[in-house]
């Protein structure tokens, strides 16, 4: 086997300006019947095939290939310490609906310099994991995709269907999501990317779902996200962050160019203590298009209560931008101290608690 694709690493160089290798599944025990286990011959073709064939840090040079037809993965794969190499999925891969299935189906970990790319696609089957939209009864239900310790890493082009809970987890530095689709239920803990560490990019991706759509978690230091568009979802959030004593340090986030598709209804958040916040208290719609107020997405029903502490001597403690086609209703506040803040500044937004809100 080795020899052979050791020939056909020659045959195909020759179109290439670098040895090409293509670690193909069914030579591992994959088949394409959407029944066989999908896991076990990743991880054989990644052990027999991929890592011995690695030897530049081109990681288009060695795949580790789904070809095209309908695959069934049945358990978790783990590639660790992977380095300098190309998960690239042209087929249908399908998650069976398993109440024992749990953790991550694709984890790379301690990883360098991996593409995870299409062109094909990952269908989750999430909606049966949690029927009738209940969250509780398979609470361990699996994840998709997890970065885990990984830099200079690049997933694009490989499209994810309702995973059972999050979609895209990345941890570490520089690594880059673009150009690709999450398409899930509109249902909690469906997050889109959850991205945290240093210097991480997402660009030109779309997310449907009922969760984070692009998220930072921290600590992040450095990152940029644009071109996003979030279908329902709950928008481009920072955090969660956790229980009252764990650390949070996130600096230096850019978020460009973001649509926003939907609604956001019935959103409380209780108890902040904040120390010079840039924006305290902020709700901002985006809009599309040239500075047309297009009135895509419907903010409403949204309470902040007992937020104290400081904000920034130049900035409003309360700054609601909102669509006049449609406004921000039923904005309330209770409990709000803030100081070292400008007026609060309002545009198209009704309720009540703060100075210079009217009341709907
Ligand atoms: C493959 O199997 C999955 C899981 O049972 C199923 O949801 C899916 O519809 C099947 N795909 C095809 C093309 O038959
Ligand atoms: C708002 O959300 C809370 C928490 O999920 C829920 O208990 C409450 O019933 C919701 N209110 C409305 C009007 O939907």
């Amino acid at each position: 086997m080795l020899a052979a694709l050791s020939l056909l690493a020659v045959a195909l160089s020759i179109g290439r300006a670098a040895a090409f290798i293509e670690c193909n599944v069914l030579d591992y025990g994959a088949v394409a019947d959407n029944s066989t286990d999908l896991g076990p011959a990743l991880t054989k073709a990644w052990t027999e095939c991929v890592i011995p064939q690695v030897t530049t840090t081109v990681a288009d040079n060695v795949l580790l290939f789904v070809p095209s037809g309908n695959f069934l993965l049945k358990s978790n794969v783990v590639f660790d310490d992977a380095a300098n190499w190309n998960l690239h999925i042209t087929g249908n891969i399908y998650l069976p609906f398993d109440a024992s299935l749990t953790g991550t189906m694709l984890t790379f970990e301690n990883c360098e310099n991996i593409l995870l790319n299409g062109p094909g696609a990952i269908f989750g089957n999430g909606y049966r994991y949690r029927p009738g939209g209940d969250l509780t009864l398979n609470p361990n239900r699996p994840r998709l995709i997890r970065f885990q310790n990984c830099n200079n890493c690049e997933i694009t082009q490989v499209t994810l269907f309702d995973a059972p809970m999050f979609h895209v987890t990345i941890i570490g530095n520089n690594n880059v999501a673009h150009d690709m689709a999450i398409i899930a239920s509109h249902i909690g803990e469906t997050d889109g990317f959850d991205m945290s560490g240093n210097n991480n990019y997402v660009h030109d991706v779309s997310v449907e779902n009922g969760d984070e759509c692009v998220t930072v978690k921290t600590p992040t230091n450095g990152f940029v996200a644009e071109r996003i568009t979030c279908k329902f979802t709950a928008g481009c959030n920072i955090g969660s962050f956790g229980d009252a004593d764990t650390t949070v340090d996130v600096q230096n986030v850019v978020y460009n160019d973001i649509t926003q598709v939907g609604i956001v209804k019935n959103i409380t958040y209780n108890g902040f203590t904040m120390s010079a916040a840039a924006y305290p208290l902020y709700i901002s719609v985006f809009w599309a298009g040239n500075g047309v107020d297009t009135g895509k997405l419907q903010i409403s029903d949204v309470t902040f209560n007992t937020i104290v502490g400081t904000g920034t001597p130049t900035r409003p403690a309360v700054l609601l931008d909102c669509n006049k086609a449609t406004p921000c209703q039923n904005i309330n506040f209770n409990g709000i101290s803030l100081t070292d803040t400008l007026a609060n500044q309002i545009t198209n937004a009704c309720g009540k608690g703060v100075s210079g809100l009217p009341a709907c």
